[in-house]
């Protein structure tokens, strides 16, 4: 049997993402801002959260209808067998979105919600569950445009961008599923030299050595939809040991990581050995203008310090033009990818840019700048 899904994912990797559901075997799906819209089965639904380096939550849609008060959403919610979903033992969150919702409060309407789902439970089993805003078993969000509403249960609990391995990070690490993305929009594939120089602790590297060893991202976490009584641990044990036996022989990948800091690399250690793939990278310690190029072609992606801080900006703008004649004399004939808030970046490095896909780390408006290095062309 069929179900309704969202899938959200960071803006702009949509198309990345419907990829992904389509190899699952998704048909009936359609892109919106921020995620697909799909039908599937229950266990591809299980597929998507063990297997997705896009997603950020798989959502499962339990209510939908119009609306044009309070009460007309919640007693869309009260028709919800609530009691058959989940045990009164576990922890409960519900959140609201709202996007030209009429609404006075979103915060209301979170309440009305979970009234709605404590009502159920005291009228059936004399006792409702507690709310954990922290650490819920259970997430509900709710979703309201202007005339209707959509009401979902997460399948995956914590966001899939946690992996379940890294455990330290330096300032500012990027999302592990935006990561993932910009490795595919990059067109990098296994086997290619990968450099990032510029790595903190060392996201680009463990998501590129999960994909060379086809090494599944949800392997080592658990999921929301443990928590729900219908949960099939036979079907959710079948499907990892299979993704288990697809993983190929570990080694290294010519995955290549480097940092000026120090500390940056020791992290990157840590993060690469608590996720088994230690082996697949080469680290060192380095500036990127004293950078030794570990090979005459390949792919370099990175994310750069953005300018967040008081001074960087000025720091930036003297350090641009350096990065750029180190790519001149050192990187002719590799594919480069710069993720920085930063737009003025290619200008003050003089290189022009083959391509500028915007996409979001958080809530910052970055572009991926792909710039080709060809020996004598780039210049402004
Ligand atoms: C925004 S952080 C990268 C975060 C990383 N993508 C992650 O997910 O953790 C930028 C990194 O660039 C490093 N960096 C800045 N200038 C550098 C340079 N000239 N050479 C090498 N590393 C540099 C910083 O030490 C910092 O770790």
């Amino acid at each position: 049997m069929k179900s309704h899904y969202f899938a959200s994912c960071p803006r702009g990797l949509e198309t990345i993402l419907l990829g992904e559901l389509n190899s699952l075997g998704v048909q009936e799906a359609s892109v919106v801002d921020g995620g697909i819209k799909y039908e599937s089965s229950t266990e591809i639904m299980y597929r998507a959260n063990l297997s997705s380096r896009i997603a950020t939550r798989i959502l499962y849609r339990i209510a939908n209808g119009a609306y044009e008060t309070e009460d007309d959403v919640y007693n869309g919610a009260l028709k919800v067998q609530w009691t058959s979903l989940f045990d009164l033992s576990n922890s409960l969150k519900v959140s609201t979105t709202g996007v030209k919702c009429p609404l006075k409060s979103l915060d209301f309407m979170t309440l009305r919600i979970k009234d709605a789902i404590c009502d159920q439970f005291r009228s059936q089993v004399d006792a409702r569950p507690n709310v954990d805003i922290r650490d819920p078993d259970i997430r509900i969000h709710l979703y309201l445009n202007a005339t209707h509403f959509d009401l979902y249960i997460d399948t995956s609990g914590q966001p899939l961008y946690q992996r379940g391995f890294r455990k330290s990070s330096v300032e500012a690490p990027i999302r592990e599923n935006l990561a993932a993305g910009i490795l595919a929009l990059s067109g990098w594939e296994s086997g290619e030299p990968l450099l990032d120089p510029m790595c903190g602790s060392g996201t680009f590297l463990i998501e590129a050595a999960m994909i060379a060893f086809n090494q599944a991202p949800g392997l080592k976490r658990s999921f929301g939809f443990e928590n729900w009584k219908d949960f099939d641990s036979a079907l959710l044990e079948k499907i990892k040991s299979e993704y288990q036996t697809q993983i190929k022989p570990l080694g290294f990948s010519k995955i290549y990581g480097s940092d000026e800091d120090l500390r940056a690399i020791r992290v990157t250690k840590t993060n690469l050995e608590q996720a088994g793939l230690k082996m697949a990278v080469e680290l060192s310690c380095q500036n990127f203008n004293d950078i030794k190029v570990p090979s005459k072609v390949g792919v370099l992606i990175t994310n750069p310090p953005y300018g967040e801080r008081i001074g960087e900006d000025e720091d930036l703008a003297k350090a641009y033009p350096l990065w750029a004649s180190t790519m001149k004399k050192k990187l002719s004939g590799w594919r480069t990818y710069f993720l920085t808030s930063d737009l003025r970046m290619p200008k003050l490095m003089r290189l022009s840019p083959s391509k500028k896909t915007p996409l979001y780390n958080g809530a910052l408006d970055c572009r991926l700048f792909e710039i080709k290095m060809v020996a004598g062309s780039n210049r402004i």
